[in-house]
């Protein structure tokens, strides 16, 4: 079965279409447009205005673009979008196909500009209009691309940078605008008043995605999904996404939700307990807890390859789970905490052609004949933190650091035994309660302990001793993609050090990683 078969999302009334040329612009857009509140959906820029029509956009927004070269001979989208009469926002490239399309003249390999730069307004209405209580102090822009030399017949230029080159041009009649920079990147001040200018001005959005709404939609979608007799069935990692979906699902159809949560040995210290104990009060219906250590340390045994590792944990999961499954009986559905970074179908390859990225669902619908209930298929990483607030899970749960799906066992360099494991284990429970109560874990992305499979020389007790190192590894990220080693302070450091070289028997010596993402990657394995 495929993912697109599936339900569950909420859909909303107000939409905007973001057509993606590209590059990592698009997200970052669409993701400013969620904070704006206004949902989004990021579409190919191949769509055809046929099948984005079906959405009923009350907007669209055109960003992204080549690594090199413009408007001229780079992708185009349907011409018939610039007549469509729905308002649209053409960004850097966006804004060249705009101009080219409306019989403008682009000079699209000619970048304006590297960095920021005062804009000078020549028209505030609406996009660079300032509100009560809304007022940017000032605006510039960056990340700029291509260059509007002459604007299109009807279109007016809104805004200048200070050579005067074009900045923001638009047709108010026609409800159509471009912006040669991005206003989603961090460094364009002003550049969030603008979008929203867009989205509630232009395109009467009235900032309807909230939370709350998130919830209500999402639970009355799984009512009606689900059939007055059928029965869901959940896997429950304890991380955030699978917890939300097993409280959405809770809400909606209360014990008929099955809860499954697969302790395979590799979480970390107290983890398994702890989801147990809470889900366990939390939910209606039955909660599972399996207890598989064993069973995975076996089929462990001897392997060192990642990749072996990853597959084997993947497959014994599924294995796992399917056996449990199958002991309940009839069940229609399996709930999954896919999020959209997973679905999402955009981004331009070499070519021009579509990148269709789509999320792994690990095999179990198909065998097992469920089909597919994902509620949180629409939401952004922080937008599901957003929802775990609002349904009042505890912060340990809305907080978690990211946690790799296998565990430790991608944390332990060479063969997983027992005893590797308690070694990993008690380092990294000792570096979370030293970073947790130096209140520094806020700050950072992930930060954990490796087992790295290497001995040095100490001395323990007055004797010459020889045992295994620890490596630290504490990284700031915001998406995982590039990550910076953080700079802990050194008394912190030093104190985790003692406590594990001191309270973990055989541990002879802990180092610190400081390399960075690229060219490191965050775990080890
Ligand atoms: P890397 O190590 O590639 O990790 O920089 C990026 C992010 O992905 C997590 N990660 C995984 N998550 N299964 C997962 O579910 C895996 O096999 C896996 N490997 C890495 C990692 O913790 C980081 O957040």
């Amino acid at each position: 079965m495929k993912a697109e078969q599936s339900s569950g999302g909420a859909g909303p009334r107000e939409k905007i279409i973001i057509l993606d040329f590209g590059g990592p612009e698009g997200m970052l857009v669409a993701r400013r447009v969620r904070e704006a509140q206004v949902y989004c959906e990021l579409l190919p820029f191949n769509t055809s205005w046929a099948e984005i029509r079906r959405h009923q956009p009350r907007g669209i927004i055109l960003a992204g673009g080549p690594g090199r070269g413009g408007a001229g001979a780079g992708p185009r989208c349907d011409p018939q979008l610039f007549k469509a009469q729905v308002p649209l926002l053409g960004i850097g490239y966006g804004m060249q196909l705009l101009a080219l399309e409306r019989g403008g003249e682009v000079e699209p390999d000619r970048l304006l500009k590297e960095g920021g730069g005062p804009l000078k307004i020549e028209e505030p209405e609406p996009l660079f209009q300032e509100q009560e209580g809304a007022a940017p102090d000032g605006f510039s822009g960056a990340g700029w691309r291509g260059l509007v030399k002459r604007v299109p017949p009807g279109f007016k230029v809104l805004a200048r940078t200070e050579e005067g080159a074009v900045a923001a041009m638009g047709h108010p009649r026609d409800r159509l605008y471009g912006i040669a920079f991005n206003p989603a990147f961090p460094e364009s001040r002003g550049g969030m008043h603008l979008l929203k200018r867009f989205l509630y001005d232009v395109c009467g959005c009235s900032a309807d995605w909230t939370p709350r709404r998130f919830i209500d939609a999402a639970v009355e979608q799984i009512r009606q999904t689900v059939g007055p007799a059928e029965r869901v069935v959940c896997g429950l990692s304890g991380g955030i996404d699978s917890s939300v979906v097993a409280c959405l699902l809770d809400q909606a159809i209360g014990e008929r939700c099955v809860s499954i949560f697969v302790d395979h040995g590799l979480l970390r210290k107290g983890e398994g307990e702890e989801v147990s104990r809470f889900f366990r009060e939390r939910l209606r219906g039955p909660f599972i807890a399996v207890d598989a250590r064993k069973r995975f340390l076996e089929r462990l045994k001897g392997v060192t390859d990642p990749e072996a590792k990853r597959k084997i944990i993947g497959t014994e999961f599924i294995n796992v789970f399917e056996e449990e499954a199958r002991k309940l009986g009839e069940i229609a559905y399996l709930a999954q905490g896919t999020i959209y970074p997973d679905v999402i179908e955009s981004g331009v390859g070499p070519g021009g052609t579509v990148i269709k990225s789509h999320h792994n669902v690990g095999g179990l619908p198909e065998k097992l004949g469920f089909k597919l209930i994902e509620p949180l298929r629409e939401l952004f990483k922080d937008e599901v933190r957003l929802v775990a607030r609002e349904l009042g899970l505890p912060d340990r749960i809305t907080n978690r650091q990211p946690f790799p799906g296998p565990g430790l066992g991608v944390r332990i360099i060479g063969e997983i035994t027992a005893e590797r494991l308690e070694l990993v284990r008690e380092a990294d429970a000792i570096l979370r309660e030293e970073v947790e109560q130096a209140g520094l874990a806020g700050d950072l992305w992930q930060f954990f302990a490796v087992l790295i499979g290497v001995n040095a020389v100490g001395v323990k007790e007055e004797r010459r001793h020889y045992g295994p190192v620890i490596c630290l590894r504490a990284v700031t990220s915001t998406d995982a993609m590039t990550a910076a080693w953080a700079r802990l302070p050194y008394d912190l450091l030093d104190r985790v050090s003692r406590r594990i070289t001191g309270e973990i028997p055989g541990i002879s010596r802990v180092v610190y990683d400081i390399t960075a993402k690229p060219p490191g990657t965050i775990e080890w394995e």
